[in-house]
């Protein structure tokens, strides 16, 4: 499936204030709920739909409802700045979790905790991790998602990695893959170049 890169103008406007080193904690989250509305609203725009009947105030009508449940799964920890904003814009998303941290010495990814409502197989997931560096925290997300039943999976990420986004078309080619932007490279410590540093750290003033 394809690899969809937003290139949106707005976002890359406020990524820019993400991305600056001395951009405070708060408007660092700030800037990531405007993005998370913006990027729900691109990444839900072919969502399937079936007929609903219903009245107007003028007459009988034929409307529209979403077809399928969807279900939202942050990577923890940095994940988490995500969900606010993709729930103020699909309110009647329901809410799983992962948690999956990189040893920083080997780079390979853990799950640490999951806990997800049921219909997994029914639902349409949406996987959402501010960052996409080697690649594998997500890629081991999918398999562990699809594994407990999952099939209609779609990752969304603002900032990748080239290295992020070959591991997902290799690994996972039935998952669409949707990046706010692409970065450059990784650095020798597996950091996105020129990336916004530890998105966790960032997001919650740890370090
Ligand atoms: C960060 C980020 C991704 C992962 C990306 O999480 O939020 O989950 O790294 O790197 P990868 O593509 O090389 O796997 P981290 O493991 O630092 O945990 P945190 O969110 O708790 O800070
Ligand atoms: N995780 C982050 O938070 N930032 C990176 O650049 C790479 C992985």
């Amino acid at each position: 499936m394809a690899t969809t890169i937003l290139n949106h103008a707005l976002i890359d406007h406020k990524l820019t204030i993400m991305r600056e080193k001395d951009t405070k904690t708060i408007v660092f989250k700030d800037n990531l709920d405007e993005i998370a509305m913006l990027m729900a609203y691109e990444v839900t725009k072919e969502l399937p739909l079936v007929d609903k009947e219903i009245v107007t105030p003028i007459c009988p009508m034929i409307g529209k409802e979403l077809k399928k449940q969807i279900i939202l799964v942050p990577i923890l920890r940095a994940g988490i700045g995500l969900v606010d904003g993709f729930r103020r814009i699909i309110p009647t998303a329901k809410i799983g979790h992962i948690g999956m941290a990189r040893n920083e010495d080997t780079l390979i990814p853990e799950e640490y905790y999951a806990k997800f409502p049921s219909g997994l197989e029914d639902s349409i997931v949406i996987i959402v991790d501010p960052m996409l560096a080697t690649g594998g925290s997500a890629s081991a997300a999918i398999t562990n998602i699809k594994a407990r039943g999952a099939k209609d999976i779609r990752l969304v990420c603002l900032v990748g990695a080239p290295e992020g986004v070959k591991m997902i078309e290799e690994d996972h080619p039935d998952v669409e893959l949707i990046l706010a932007t692409l970065d450059e490279k990784l650095n020798e410590h597996g950091y996105i170049v020129p990336g916004l540093g530890d998105a966790g750290d960032r997001l919650f003033g740890t370090d």
